[in-house]
């Protein structure tokens, strides 16, 4: 892993010097340094922002990875298009998050499973106030989900269930009888999604993750409640017809983004955008 962007004078490498991470009378191991960077150097690079003088407000970053040519999964899953580095940087931006903001069609796709408690970031996470693991908050209209699964069963925090007001009784029965908390996000079927975030802060979580999918991004974006998208560039072409990483209607005026930094490993791109 090395970074490209930024490259400030102090994450040149100083000829002789061994900066953090560096081993002792071994080269100098800097950020530009091709080498292999600790969990606790990524969770450092990938730090929510520090509370404003009004306390901490909602941030909302999304992580998705994209081929060259634009594919969001192959065949319906993200993980052939992923690699060794991509899970770490996505082990990392959970292990930061007080949740993970998941649309339903994802979860029951990939076969979601509760978060992990990670020891590389138990002390960060107890020094920061934050449960063991992140809680997963699932988005769904219908509910449509097997609720016996061990992401609604047993957690180490409750599964969110995040539905709109006309939800089937008998199906947010069913998802509270497993041990989910759900909230009710919305006026009809569906969750908007600046409600949804605004639910979640009413409950303490403002480090806000989303793991898309696209049509959950897709509207995330739309609803202008997105701050930041951790994009991983996977050198792989796929062709076909595979969604990309937010689809549903467009917006009106493309919204500008600016890149806060780019690290490379082994031709994979991690990019990190914020709204300007
Ligand atoms: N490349 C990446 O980084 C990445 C990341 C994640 C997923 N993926 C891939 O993307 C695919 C799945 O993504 P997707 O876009 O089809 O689905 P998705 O966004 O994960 O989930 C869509 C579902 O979420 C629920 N939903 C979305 N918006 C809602 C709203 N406003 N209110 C209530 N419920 C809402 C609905 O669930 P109900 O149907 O239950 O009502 C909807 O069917 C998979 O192939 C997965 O592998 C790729």
């Amino acid at each position: 892993m090395r970074r490209l962007f930024p490259v400030t004078d102090e994450t040149a490498p100083r000829p002789g010097a061994t900066p953090p991470g560096g081993v002792a009378g071994g080269p100098p191991a800097t950020d530009t340094a091709d080498r292999e960077w600790s969990l606790q150097e990524l969770a450092a690079a990938y730090a929510y922002p520090e509370p404003g003088p009004g306390g901490r407000e909602s941030w909302l970053r999304a992580n998705m990875v994209s081929t060259l040519d634009g594919a969001a999964q192959h065949d319906g899953r993200s993980q052939p298009i992923s690699d060794a580095a991509d899970m770490r940087i996505f082990g990392t931006l959970r292990g930061l998050a007080d949740v993970v903001l998941v649309g339903a069609q994802t979860v029951r796709q990939e076969g979601y499973r509760p978060a992990r408690a990670r020891a590389a970031f138990a002390g960060l996470r107890e020094a920061a106030g934050q449960a063991a693991a992140p809680a997963i908050a699932v988005v769904s209209a219908s509910l449509d989900l097997d609720f016996s699964w061990p992401l609604f069963t047993s957690p180490l925090v409750p599964t969110l269930v995040l539905t709109g007001a006309a939800a089937a009784p008998d199906r947010v029965a069913a998802a509270e009888r497993a041990g989910a908390r759900v909230l009710i996000a919305g006026d009809g079927m569906g969750v908007d999604p600046a409600r949804a975030v605004r639910a979640l802060a009413d409950l303490g979580m403002t480090r806000l993750l989303t793991e898309g999918g696209p049509r959950l991004l897709g509207q995330l974006i739309a609803a202008g409640v997105l701050d930041e998208l951790c994009l991983t560039v996977s050198p792989m072409l796929t062709a076909g017809d595979a969604q990309r990483i937010a689809g549903g209607p467009s917006v009106a005026v493309p919204e500008r983004f600016g890149l806060v930094s780019l690290l490379e490993e082994e031709g994979f791109l991690f990019s990190r955008y914020r709204r300007t």
